[in-house]
């Protein structure tokens, strides 16, 4: 999307860290930007810094775990600026532990934020972008945890593996409908998501973490040594503008992931020499699937998943 002029954003998680630099940096670039946040006070203060710079920009109270309220989100966006272009599902919060000491009403709660709420989100704006022509482009934030999966934050890596693997699919799908899907993958970042239980709702009862979380403590530390938020809020623009698929803000982490990949491909050659394996033979698609794979032809062994998928083998 190369021309951001007038357009409309939606962001989610807009009041605070990575959501407020990515209002900044789009209203900067002359969009007018809708912040959808859960907590009032936060989103009245982004919303001065925001007017102050001369942005055009308006909030609403929402929950991103209930698909009604990014509905109202939505309908007050229209009512606002006429259409929305952009959407940045980018709320999202922090919940890990030892090995079987997770709170079960924690995996519930991060699951509907960080999950869920991104799903809600694309599922109520991609059919209004669609509706008006112009194209448009969806960011999901995800993490380098959704690269790697750092041990003790399981629930927070399920979620944002889980918004990797959606946003890969959904480039694919919506390209023809010209609506371009990022997936954001920052490192740590200077924020407030080791303070996410300041806004974990009533609604999944007591916290039992509330004053003693020393797994959320700990990546205080991580996240205050991490990057200035506004240079995420500035990369993203760089990455609508030339429709990137994954956007990366710490290319130094290149390291884990080539890591965990050399970990995986070494995975298949022992599956490669395994007698368990021997002899095994396909039929049709999956043997013209797997010849392409073999011959290292991999966009083509992923039409035919597609062509498979859709009927047409
Ligand atoms: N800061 C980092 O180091 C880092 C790294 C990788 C990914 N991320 C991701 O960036 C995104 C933004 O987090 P951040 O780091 O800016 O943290 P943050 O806590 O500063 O901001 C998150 C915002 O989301 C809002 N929020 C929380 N629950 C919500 C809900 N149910 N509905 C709507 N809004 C809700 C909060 O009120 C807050 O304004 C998250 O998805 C997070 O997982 C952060």
């Amino acid at each position: 999307m190369k021309d951001l002029h007038g357009k409309t954003a939606f962001i989610t998680g807009g009041a605070s860290g990575l959501g407020l630099s990515m209002a900044r940096a789009l209203g900067s670039a002359g969009v007018n930007v809708m912040l959808a946040d859960i907590e009032q006070a936060a989103l009245d203060r982004a919303l001065e810094d925001l007017r102050a710079r001369q942005i055009k920009a308006a909030g609403v109270l929402c929950n991103v775990a209930h698909r009604d309220q990014l509905r109202q989100g939505a309908l007050k966006t229209i009512e606002t600026f006429g259409k929305v272009h952009i959407v940045c599902n980018n709320a999202g919060v922090g919940a890990g532990g030892e090995f079987g000491t997770v709170p079960e009403r924690d995996w519930d709660w991060i699951i509907d934020v960080n999950l869920k709420g991104v799903v809600y989100g694309m599922e109520v704006f991609v059919p209004l972008i669609k509706a008006h022509g112009e194209g448009g482009h969806c960011v999901n934030t995800a993490s380098m945890a959704g690269m790697i999966s750092p041990p003790g934050m399981e629930p927070y890596n399920a979620t944002k593996f889980a918004v990797v693997a959606m946003s890969e699919g959904w480039n694919m799908q919506l390209a023809p409908a010209g609506i371009g899907v990022s997936v954001l993958c920052p490192g740590f970042v200077r924020t407030r998501i080791h303070e996410s239980r300041r806004n974990r709702p009533a609604d999944y009862g007591a916290d039992p973490r509330a004053n003693d979380d020393a797994i959320n403590q700990g990546a205080g530390a991580l996240v205050l040594s991490g990057i200035d938020p506004d240079a995420v809020g500035a990369r993203v623009v760089e990455a609508i503008r030339d429709g990137e698929l994954y956007i990366f803000t710490h290319p130094d982490m290149k390291a884990l992931v080539e890591l965990r990949f050399a970990r995986i491909l070494e995975g298949f050659d022992t599956a490669a020499r395994s007698p368990a394996l021997k002899g095994q033979g396909r039929d049709g698609l999956g043997d013209r699937l797997f010849a392409a794979a073999a011959g290292g032809q991999g966009e083509e062994a992923q039409s035919l998943i597609l062509r498979g998928l859709q009927g047409k083998p």
